[in-house]
């Protein structure tokens, strides 16, 4: 990864706009859970930033955490990936009360693979929460309870996201130019 790469990033969110998005989001979950103990999932890597900041925010609520890693694989012979769990939840969240915790949703795959594989295991209720919410690619229907920004498109670095590994530390979020912009 070159600097003069990176460097083409733009400014998207700021570090205070993510930061009021954060605010924003716990404080939602917060009514909703009042008194409640919650298990909070993340989905590694992208969102382990936006959890561990989301986490401190949330008030009044008994709060757990765990983690999932999912991968996409495709093969030679075939053009679709498949998301495959590499590193499942180690909390049973059985009667839990469980909300999924992403950085970015963009077609839904991931998503709707980790709510089924998690409704398996019968949680008493099972919530989406993300950082951001890009529209454009979506082809899995899933229901978003909380999200940070609505993008329709483009590749966005910082706050936990990456480009091939790097840029996930960046405190704002950025966003690569289309060709013509
Ligand atoms: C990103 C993101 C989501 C997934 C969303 O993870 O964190 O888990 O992609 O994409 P989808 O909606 O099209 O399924 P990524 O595979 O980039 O891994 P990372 O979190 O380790 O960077």
């Amino acid at each position: 990864m070159t600097d003069k790469f990176t460097e083409k990033f733009k400014p998207l969110f700021t570090r205070e706009e993510v930061e009021d998005a954060v605010i924003r989001l716990a404080g939602e979950i917060s009514r909703d859970f009042r008194g409640e103990e919650v298990l909070f999932v993340g989905v590694l890597k992208g969102s382990f930033i936006f959890l561990a900041d989301l986490v401190r925010k949330v008030k009044d609520v008994s709060v757990e955490v765990d983690f999932v890693r999912v991968r996409s694989y495709g093969s030679s012979t075939s053009p679709e990936t498949k998301p495959v769990i590499t590193k499942d939840l180690e909390v049973n969240p059985a009667g839990k009360f469980v909300i999924i915790v992403e950085d970015i949703i963009d077609t839904g795959e991931t998503l709707s693979y980790l709510i089924k594989h998690i409704r398996a295991m019968n949680p008493k209720d099972l919530r989406v929460c993300t950082l951001i919410d890009k529209r454009e690619r979506r082809h899995s229907r899933v229901q978003v309870d909380y999200a940070g920004f609505t993008v329709e498109k483009g590749f966005v670095v910082g706050y936990g996201l990456d480009v091939g590994e790097k840029l996930r530390e960046l405190e704002e979020i950025k966003v690569l130019p289309e060709n013509n912009e």
